[in-house]
């Protein structure tokens, strides 16, 4: 199997590859479209994973803002992410959250937060964000569904310890709800 940067001919297969993975649901096809057109695209960090010449799965990690206060900074975000429902369970899922980590770290990104399964992204090194002091007011979801990782060791203790509101709060750009 192999991980690679998504190319413009890869769109339509993605856009099946969302579809398929999440029941024909079209809200995590149209989120990507728009990511894709936003300036919040990475573009290093649209990954697909290709198997036999086929698009099996597809993961996109973009720029969101972290709010302390009145300052922000550049963060990043993990959504969405599926594998056809035929090819999951055999590492693409995985192998697409490994290498979005490793070219993100290699980027010089700090965190990446994600919405997602508590018992699936922990094994990616995914811990719940409020135990750090972050909060996600935009999405009324339990606490332990908002993960973040961290990039760099210590930067969740770096950014308690600078902080001058009690929480910060991670934001996700317009693109998320249009
Ligand atoms: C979640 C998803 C991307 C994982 O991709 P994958 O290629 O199947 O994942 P991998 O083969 O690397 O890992 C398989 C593991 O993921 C677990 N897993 C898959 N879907 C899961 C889910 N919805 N909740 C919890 N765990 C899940 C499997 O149980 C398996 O765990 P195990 O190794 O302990 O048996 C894929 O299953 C998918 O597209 N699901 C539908 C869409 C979706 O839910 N996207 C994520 C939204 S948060």
């Amino acid at each position: 199997m192999l991980i690679r940067t998504e190319r413009s001919d890869d769109i339509e297969a993605v856009r099946q590859v969302h579809l398929a993975a999440f029941g024909g649901r079209e809200d995590e096809s149209r989120l990507a479209d728009r990511i894709r057109g936003s300036a919040g695209l990475v573009p290093e960090l649209s990954l697909v994973a290709e198997r036999d010449g086929e698009i099996v799965g597809h993961m996109l990690i973009s720029k969101a803002e972290l709010v302390d206060g009145h300052a922000a900074e550049v963060t990043l975000v993990l959504a969405p992410i599926g594998v056809r429902p035929e090819a999951q369970g055999r590492g693409a899922g995985g192998a697409l959250i490994e290498e979005g980590i490793r070219r993100a770290a290699s980027l010089g990104y700090k965190l990446i937060f994600l919405i997602g399964h508590p018992s699936y992204y922990p094994r990616f090194g995914f811990k719940p964000a409020v135990g750090s002091g972050l909060v996600l007011m935009q999405f009324d979801v339990p606490d332990d569904v908002f993960m973040v990782r961290e990039l760099a060791e210590g930067e969740l203790d770096r950014l308690a310890a600078v902080r001058k509101e009690k929480y910060g709060e991670l934001k996700y750009p317009q693109t998320f709800f249009a």
